[in-house]
Formats: C-alpha cells, sequence, structure tokens
C-alpha cells in the first residue's frame, strides 16, 4: 500500500459540525468514529491555494523527525455534508467537497501568546527536548508562520504542558502559493521571532541546535521523496512543482550550518 493510500480514509466521515477556530478557515467537526477533528479545506481561497498541500506535507515530514505535530489525516467530505451544513454551505469561502486536510482537535489549550508574559519553566515544558528540534525544523522548511498563535499548549492532569507545532499553510519561499519559479528564490528566515526566543531561552545547551541539524542531513532522501509523492493528486501539485520541492528540501540540508551560525550570531546579542 502506498502512503498515499494510507493517509486517504474513507470510513471515517463527518457527522456534525461544531464551530469555527479563530481566523474562520479551520472547522471543528465530529467524526463517526467519535472524535472532533480541526478540518481545512483545500482550494479554499484563490491566493492560499498551497496552504492545505502545505499542512499536509509538512505534517508528514515533523512526524518523519518525531516532532509533536498533531495527529492527522486525509479525510473526505461529501457534498451532502456541506449542503447540509449552513455554516460551510453559506460561508464566503468556497468550500468543496472532496479530500481534506484533519487533525484531531485537542480541547483546553492555552497558545503560545497566552502564556508569553509568564511562560511555564523549562520543568514544566514535558516536551522540552524538541523545542530546538522545532526551531531547526521550521528554518529547514522555511516557515514564515510560527507566530504566537501558531504553538499549542496542553495543558496534563500531571501538571505542566505538552507544546504541539499547529499551522503550517505559510512555508517555503511562496508560501501559501509556491511553485517551482519561487522556491529557487533565497528564503527570508525568523528565527527572531518571539517563539523562537523562547525556545533559546529553554535549551539545556548549543548542541541541542546543532544536533537537530544533523538528523535532518541524515534523513534519508528517499524518505523525504516519498513524502511529497503522497500528496493526494486532487490537490494539483504538478510534477515540476514536485520535483522543485524535492531539490529545495535536498538544498535547505545544505544551508542549514549557515543558519545556525546566524541563530549563534543573533543568540549572542540576546
Ligand atoms: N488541533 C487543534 N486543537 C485545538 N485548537 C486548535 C487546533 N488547531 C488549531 N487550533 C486553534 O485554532 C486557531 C486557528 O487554527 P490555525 O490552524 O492556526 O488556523 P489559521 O490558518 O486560521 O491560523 C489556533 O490558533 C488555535 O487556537
Ligand atoms: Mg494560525
Amino acid at each position: 500500500m502506498t502512503v498515499e493510500n494510507e493517509s486517504k480514509n474513507h470510513t471515517k466521515v463527518p457527522v456534525q459540525y461544531i464551530q469555527t477556530l479563530r481566523g474562520g478557515t479551520a472547522h471543528v467537526i465530529l467524526f463517526n468514529d467519535g472524535k472532533k477533528y480541526v478540518v481545512k479545506w483545500n482550494a479554499t481561497k484563490k491566493d492560499r491555494g498551497r496552504e492545505v498541500v502545505n499542512e499536509y506535507i509538512i505534517g508528514k515530514l515533523a512526524t518523519l523527525f518525531s516532532l509533536p505535530v498533531i495527529p492527522f489525516e486525509i479525510v473526505y467530505i461529501s457534498k451532502e455534508f456541506i449542503e447540509n451544513t449552513p455554516e460551510l454551505k453559506s460561508n464566503k469561502n468556497n468550500y468543496l467537497s472532496g479530500y481534506q486536510y484533519a487533525c484531531i482537535y485537542i480541547e483546553n489549550t492555552l497558545v503560545f501568546e497566552d502564556v508569553r508574559q509568564d511562560p511555564p519553566s523549562k520543568s514544566e515544558i514535558k516536551n522540552r527536548d524538541m523545542l530546538a528540534g522545532i526551531t531547526v525544523f521550521d528554518q529547514w522548511v522555511n516557515n514564515s508562520d510560527r507566530g504566537t498563535m501558531n504553538v499549542l499548549f496542553e495543558p496534563l492532569v500531571e501538571g505542566g504542558y505538552y507544546v504541539h507545532m499547529i499551522d503550517h499553510g505559510r512555508c517555503f519561499p511562496g508560501r501559501y502559493q509556491w511553485s517551482a519559479q519561487t522556491l529557487s528564490q533565497m528564503p527570508e528566515y525568523n528565527f527572531h521571532w518571539p517563539f523562537y526566543k523562547w525556545v533559546y531561552s529553554n535549551l539545556h545547551d548549543d548542541n541541542e541546535l546543532s544536533s537537530f541539524a544533523k538528523k535532518i542531513v541524515n534523513m534519508p532522501n528517499n524518505l523525504i521523496y516519498e513524502v511529497i509523492q503522497s500528496i493526494p493528486q486532487e490537490w494539483d501539485v504538478n510534477t515540476e512543482d514536485r520535483e522543485s520541492l524535492y531539490i529545495f528540501l535536498l538544498k535547505q540540508k545544505d544551508e542549514l550550518p549557515n543558519i545556525l551560525e546566524k541563530i549563534a550570531i543573533y543568540r549572542n546579542t540576546l
């Protein structure tokens, strides 16, 4: 079975619309497995043609590195469900039937924005050891949206928090609208943003960043290639664009030492 077939789930069907999340394009929907999912629609907005493609690619790549992306899959939403859901039918966005991205909805979470003034201490972050990885991974894929709303803090019953990465629609040069042409542009990096600054203050030592960079470099290229090949055909990423993305990600492996050097220089100014 190919990665693509594994990812598409036809037995899971939406049963009830629950709510729209802040921002207006992510919707919480109850499925027939009894779980709530955050669903993001492919191709709802003209100028965001690659948003859900990016969610999927980044979710898959981050999973290869065991980074904390929320479990997700591709679900099929029927025309009937949209027709019977006023919030989707009458919305200004264009919600079409077809394959969409869905990740588990986690109840009662905070975002980094909620805690940034008085963030939890190192020992309160259960997966503190993943923070360096999130930061280096984001630079590798040129994430330009790790804002204070795109990091979830899940309070744990035993106390403390688990940090999740969310919202990967805006990545790669060209962002929501990347193409073979935009991928050849020089990336701009945002490693000085508030979330990353907080990460730097939580590192045990400098090696954490460079050892994650090594993990990226050592990731077999065929696995990266498979992720790109597994993007659903229905999402219209042509062969040239897929090849260019693969080449971009390999080129970015070579860029990591330069990026780490820039981060080190920046951290010295803090
Ligand atoms: N899986 C999730 N579980 C709980 N809350 C979520 C989840 N995904 C997103 N959210 C909340 O919804 C908001 C919007 O989701 P996000 O994926 O960032 O969409 P957008 O592209 O509209 O910014 C987030 O800032 C967060 O507060
Ligand atoms: Mg967001």
